[in-house]
């Protein structure tokens, strides 16, 4: 299986999205493949934030070699999920969504919950780290046995 996280940026939350799945998934033995990108440009060809690469750090993870870069419709073709961080991730890759097929692969990692941006205070940088350890770990309860 083949998911690709999206938040803004593609710096702080995506990029430990990233991580944090493909860890969880390599741990349970799962062949799962994890990328990230942003629907913003500013940062393509930066590494994610050092608040992000240190937060994981701290658990075990290293997201250091990351490569920002951002979100394409070909990836609606690449990947068999869209995980989303909040609203306007949400609405920003369905506004590139080219068929219901595009569609029905786009969720927030949460639910109706959201990530929030952490990128303008330093402290919500572990918090973020459990929100998306808890959405990745609820998704891999939910399709580890069918993918
Ligand atoms: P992210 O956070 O979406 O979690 O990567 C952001 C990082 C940078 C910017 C916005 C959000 N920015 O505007 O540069």
């Amino acid at each position: 299986m083949k998911i690709l996280m999206v938040c803004l940026g593609n710096i702080c939350r995506s990029p430990l999205a990233e991580g944090i799945m493909q860890h969880l998934a390599d741990k349970e033995g799962l062949n799962w493949e994890i990328d990230s990108a942003g629907t913003g440009n500013w940062h393509v060809g930066d590494g994610p934030d050092h608040r992000s690469v240190r937060t994981a750090r701290l658990h075990g993870i290293d997201i250091s070699r990351q490569i920002c870069r951002l979100f394409n419709p070909a990836d609606f073709d690449e990947f068999d999920h869209i995980l989303v961080m909040d609203k306007s991730n949400l609405s920003n890759v369905l506004a590139m969504a080219r068929n219901d097929g595009d569609r029905k692969k786009v969720s927030m990692l949460l639910g109706d919950k959201i990530v929030p941006d952490p990128y303008h205070d330093d402290s919500q940088f572990e918090p973020v780290f459990k929100l998306i350890e808890a959405g990745c770990k609820a998704f891999i309860e939910r399709y580890k046995g069918i993918l």
